[in-house]
């Protein structure tokens, strides 16, 4: 199987993080429910993931790194601490389901700055007439999923800093393959999965957290066990229940490969491979790719179409021809909506520090005979 679906999340992970997630079910008991070697094992172990996770994404505190099961469940806490009913939310044009949905169900006013796929400087120029407006607060994906855009968001970062609104950014494709630094953009939040980029198992994520976050589940925490409220700091505020600890012992392992390996490697590769997909695909006949012409536009991520064919039903046959990819609106249909696809869907094809230009010949020599060509 040539796996080309790391958007969704990666299948290829280094050893390291099967070793330490087996490791982790028969050696971690849970952090802060005990003072025997499992359970203090489990906390060093936590710790360790939060310390590692504060280093690479410059936050000052390895407290405020909260663990969330998903990105999703990050940006719900993050959404549902700053934004109240009818209250103006600024988001650009390509966010998920993981925002939208969120927003619709509080009943907030939602205006999206929309600016033309791949033009950093016209989604900048549409968050700045948005803010004119005001609002309570900004969410941004960082790099889209469906299209690999990569939005400005360290000038966006600015204009939020500059007016006092508190900025939620969605990390999900960026977390281990560009910078993403809570001391630099001061966010109020970022959210971001442990299992795309970060390499870790599904069922993991991580919320960095500059703001006084609500939670959004109440119950145990091992700690101020008195209280019938949560206890006001963090990361237990945002912690209730068992922690997934096999999950955390892999994602560390996956952090420690990402900072050994570099996100600047780690991003010229899926680039590479990503602008060499691109270009062969467009030399095919009815293919529609949709890719930047600015380099620095675009990450491990491409969209496309073929001319008179459902997207869904090709991706099917890729899968049966042994490559993964994902097509049809990618839980995203306002990033379709921006882009004029959302009547079609898009076959997407994505990424991750493990393929080869081989895994691309593959995958361009499928889509030919799809073609004709
Ligand atoms: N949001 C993930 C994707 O794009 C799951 O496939």
């Amino acid at each position: 199987m040539i796996y080309l679906d790391s958007a969704a999340t990666t299948l290829h992970k280094p050893p390291a993080v099967a070793r330490a997630t087996a490791w982790a079910v028969g050696h971690l008991a849970s952090p802060g429910r005990g003072g025997h070697p499992p359970a203090m094992r489990a906390a060093e172990a936590a710790f360790a993931c939060r310390q590692a996770a504060a280093e690479l994404f410059g936050v000052s505190d390895p407290e405020r790194v909260v663990f969330t099961s998903n990105a999703t469940h990050g940006l719900n806490i993050a959404i549902r601490s700053l934004v109240r009913p009818g209250d103006r939310v600024v988001i650009s044009g390509w966010e998920h389901n993981a925002v939208t949905r969120p927003l619709h169900g509080i009943g907030a006013e939602v205006v999206v700055a929309r600016g033309p796929l791949f033009d950093r400087a016209g989604q900048l120029a549409a968050f700045e007439d948005a803010l004119e407006g005001g609002a309570r607060a900004v969410i941004c994906n960082h790099v889209s999923n469906v299209f690999g855009f990569i939005l400005p968001v360290e000038e966006l970062a600015d204009l939020c800093r500059g007016r006092g609104i508190p900025l939620i950014l969605d990390a999900s494709q960026s977390a281990g393959c560009l910078p993403v630094r809570q001391d630099r953009l001061g966010a109020e939040y970022i959210a971001m999965p442990g299992h795309k980029g970060l390499y870790g198992p599904q069922g993991t994520g991580l919320l960095l957290c500059g703001g006084h976050p609500e939670p959004l589940l109440e119950g145990g925490t091992g700690s101020a066990s008195a209280l019938q409220s949560m206890p006001d700091f963090l990361p237990d505020r945002l912690e209730a229940g068992t922690h997934n600890m096999p999950g955390i012992a892999g994602l560390l392992a996956g952090l420690r490969y990402v900072r050994t390996r570099g996100t600047q490697a780690i991003f010229r590769r899926e680039r590479g491979l990503i602008r060499g997909a691109a270009r062969a695909l467009a030399r095919l006949p009815g293919v529609q790719v949709f890719s930047a012409a600015d380099p620095a536009a675009q990450a491990g991520v491409l969209s496309f179409r073929l001319e008179g064919r459902d997207c869904e039903a090709v991706g099917e046959v890729l899968g049966s021809r042994g490559i993964a990819v994902r097509a049809g609106l990618h839980c995203a249909p306002a990033a379709h909506q921006s882009a004029g696809t959302l009547e079609t869907g898009t076959i997407r094809v994505s990424v991750s520090d493990f393929n080869t230009p081989s895994d691309i010949d593959k995958l361009v020599r499928a889509v030919s005979g799809l073609t004709g060509a």
